[in-house]
């Protein structure tokens, strides 16, 4: 409990906003996802992501670093585009990463730290052509791009995150199908999931070759799996089971190395032993598991929501969005530390387009990661999805994730409620109790004594 008047975040704590090249850049034509846009009904509306909030004019970046800088911001993740920097096998383009150092250098400027992304869903139409992740040289091909990307920004940048949720990139892409390539297979997506971590590792220890103050992580997607009935042996136990095989596994082969079912037997990859400098958690929301004896390939269990809890704008079910649990964000960093490593949390958000969640799901978010923190957890900075409402993959334009709004008419940005409450709480290293009796007043006894 605390006895100021704030929750307070360590000193030096990184307040940011979470972005990626495909959904904010505009104009990229030349990868995976631009394609598939192009097929009819794969995109919600048959939209695409187009000019997507125009960031490859650095004078529409820029205003936008300084609306984060205002709202008392100090770091922002962004990814840097494969395709536009290797738009052919072998052949680079500086004009792009020439481009990409001038972006840095605008945040920098004002003074937001810049966390990059090597790899945010997105892969060269080249590489697409080739198999993708699937083709064993894809490790070969990232090490070289990376390679280029650490010469020309590593000037700038010390702070990596290789691969974003290389779980949702497998999942999605190889099991469910609503990304590309739109495949439907586990052990393909096991593939993948498992060929992303080994890359993750060797790219790890590339990344520490070539630059030796670096900090790099992955950044992985951690729904928290709790027992549709607690009192249910059956359910705890399918809970369990389900989160082993999404979170847990990835957890232990980038901590321990070690491949557990159904990325291996247990073998330990030496590449991968210690081969993160922080864990990147990337929270949304919590699903309930029950037990359920006919789903025997899919780990006898279904998934459901909470019928009490609150939902947000998409429940679709298994995906990002779905139940909001602030207490998750508490279980998910809890069970993170154990792994003995920093922790960031490099996404949280929701998406809600009349922004009338997204106040409180911010405060009640944070203070739940200050709870942790008064527990022992490491955790080092939170980076919220995301400063402008942006092209969000297969539901494009529909679900809002931003803090601003913009208008595509006129490219105009207007700041909604939940942007000044962040602000609110970056000023201040922690979460007012101001800001809880406002906004969330059933939370105030939780954290503050009376
Ligand atoms: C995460 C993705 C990010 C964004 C949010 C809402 O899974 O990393 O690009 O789409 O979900």
């Amino acid at each position: 409990m605390a006895r100021a008047s704030v929750l307070k975040m360590p000193d030096g704590f990184l307040w940011g906003a979470a972005t990626a090249a495909h959904q904010n850049e505009g104009d990229n034509y030349n990868n995976q996802w631009a394609t598939w846009e192009e097929q009819p009904s794969r995109i919600r509306g048959g939209a695409r992501c187009g000019s997507a909030t125009r960031w490859w004019d650095l004078d529409v970046a820029a205003a936008d670093f300084d609306r984060a800088a205002e709202l008392g911001l100090n770091s922002l993740r962004l990814s840097v585009e494969w395709s536009r920097i290797e738009p052919e096998p072998g052949v680079f383009n500086a004009g792009a990463l020439y481009q990409y150092g001038q972006m840095i250098a605008l945040l920098r400027e004002r003074g937001l730290r810049p966390l990059v992304t090597l790899h945010h869903f997105t892969d060269p139409l080249w590489l697409a052509g080739e198999g993708g992740w699937e083709n064993p040289h894809v490790g070969d091909y990232f090490a070289r791009f990376v390679t280029r990307v650490i010469e020309a920004l590593g000037d700038q940048v010390t702070f990596w995150c290789t691969i974003n949720e290389p779980i949702v990139y497998a999942y999605s892409g190889y099991m469910v199908g609503n990304f590309p390539p739109g495949v439907k297979d586990p052990v393909r997506a096991f593939n993948v999931l498992r060929r992303m971590l080994l890359v993750h590792g060797r790219i790890y220890r590339l990344i520490h070759s070539l630059q030796n103050n670096a900090e790099v992580g992955l950044a992985h997607n951690m729904q928290v799996m709790l027992p549709a009935n607690p009192d249910s042996a059956a359910d705890r136990r399918a809970a369990a089971t389900v989160d082993h095989v999404a979170n847990r596994s990835v957890y232990t082969a980038m901590t321990s190395g070690r491949l557990l079912p159904p990325l291996g037997f247990g073998q330990q990859v030496p590449q991968l032993i210690d081969a993160c400098d922080y864990i990147g958690l990337n929270y949304y929301t919590t699903v309930r598991v029950a037990f359920d004896p006919r789903r025997a390939n899919l780990m006898l269990a279904r998934l459901a929501f909470d019928p009490s809890g609150e939902l947000s704008d998409n429940t679709f079910s298994g995906g990002p969005y779905g139940e909001i649990n602030p207490h998750g964000l508490y279980l998910a960093l809890k069970q993170v530390a154990a792994y003995g490593k920093p922790i960031y949390i490099t996404e949280n958000g929701v998406p809600d387009h009349d922004d009338d969640v997204r106040p409180r799901f911010i405060a009640t978010h944070l203070a739940e990661a200050w709870r942790a923190i008064q527990e022992g957890v490491d955790l080092r900075g939170y980076y919220h999805w995301t400063l402008v409402d942006n092209f969000e993959w297969c539901e494009a334009w529909q679900l809002k994730f931003g803090l601003f709004e913009i208008d595509h008419q006129t490219g105009a940005r207007s700041p909604k409620a939940s942007a000044g409450v962040y602000g609110r709480i970056a000023q201040s290293n922690g979460v007012p109790r101001s800001v809880l009796e406002k906004i969330a007043p059933l939370t105030v006894a939780d954290y503050f004594p009376s």
